[in-house]
């Protein structure tokens, strides 16, 4: 018998997202989890967020690009300002083992028969974005499970390799054939990007095979609460009602 697990990535230190879609998964009988990163950066309770998918979850979990700038004192001129600002307040916010923590994770990880990463498998430690079928491509040398998960795009998406390279196929509910390989992006739960503010995350059914691309409301203004009060950018309330 197989287990449902439930994907997420890009929580981003938004713990209303996060607490609305475990409830939803745990509702639909995940009793497993997994982490593709990014668990801090944009919104205002990191130290909330790391918690709980360390000690409550105690789920794979691997390395975003937040998560790494955060743990380190890498230049930030790669970053957007708005991003930069939340990275610098964020560093100040968790304490040492959360920063130990997140500096220990690994850049990408098996498990049961899928592997997680955050970017792509194409050199993950240059953060680059997938979001064609070249890109997928690429991806694709490196894959040696079925399956990968991923995130940092925040638009949830699914390539499937082909002999051509990669084909990009909507994100909509479907039962992984065997023989085949797909990438799949998770989309965000805290900062979705894709024009639907819902929270964003993936159930996957080790047993049936049956993928499952979930949409979850959540309290917004209650997030934007906590963003305004903590004195971070305006962006990343105002970004969080129109899902982009
Ligand atoms: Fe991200």
């Amino acid at each position: 018998m197989g287990q449902i697990y439930a994907i997420l990535g890009d929580i981003h230190a938004n713990i209303d997202a996060l607490k609305a879609v475990l409830e939803d998964a745990r509702a639909r009988g995940a009793t497993r989890f997994a982490c593709v990163g990014d668990m801090v950066g944009y919104n205002a309770a990191p130290a909330e967020c790391i918690s709980i998918v360390r000690d409550e979850l105690k789920c794979p979990v691997v390395c975003g690009n937040h998560d790494r700038y955060v743990s380190s004192n890498m230049s930030l001129t790669d970053f957007h300002p708005v991003a930069a600002t939340v990275v610098e307040w964020t560093r100040q916010q968790l304490a040492s083992d959360d920063l130990d923590w997140l500096r220990a994770l690994p850049m990408q990880k098996p498990v049961m028969g899928f592997t997680l990463v955050h970017s792509t498998l194409d050199m993950p430690e240059h953060w680059g974005y997938v979001f064609d079928s070249l890109q997928a491509s690429a991806h694709f040398v490196y894959q040696k499970t079925p399956i990968c998960f991923h995130g940092h795009t925040h638009v949830p998406i699914v390539y499937e390799e082909c002999a051509l390279g990669a084909l990009c196929l909507p994100p909509e509910n479907f039962k992984i054939p065997v023989g085949k390989k797909f990438f799949v992006n998770v989309g965000s739960v805290g900062q979705p990007r894709d024009g639907d503010p819902r929270a964003s995350y993936v159930l996957f059914d080790t047993g049936t095979r049956e993928l499952r691309f979930r949409r979850v409301a959540y309290d917004i203004i209650k997030a934007q609460a906590r963003i305004r009060a903590a004195g971070l950018p305006e962006r990343c309330a105002a970004r969080l009602v129109t899902g982009s």
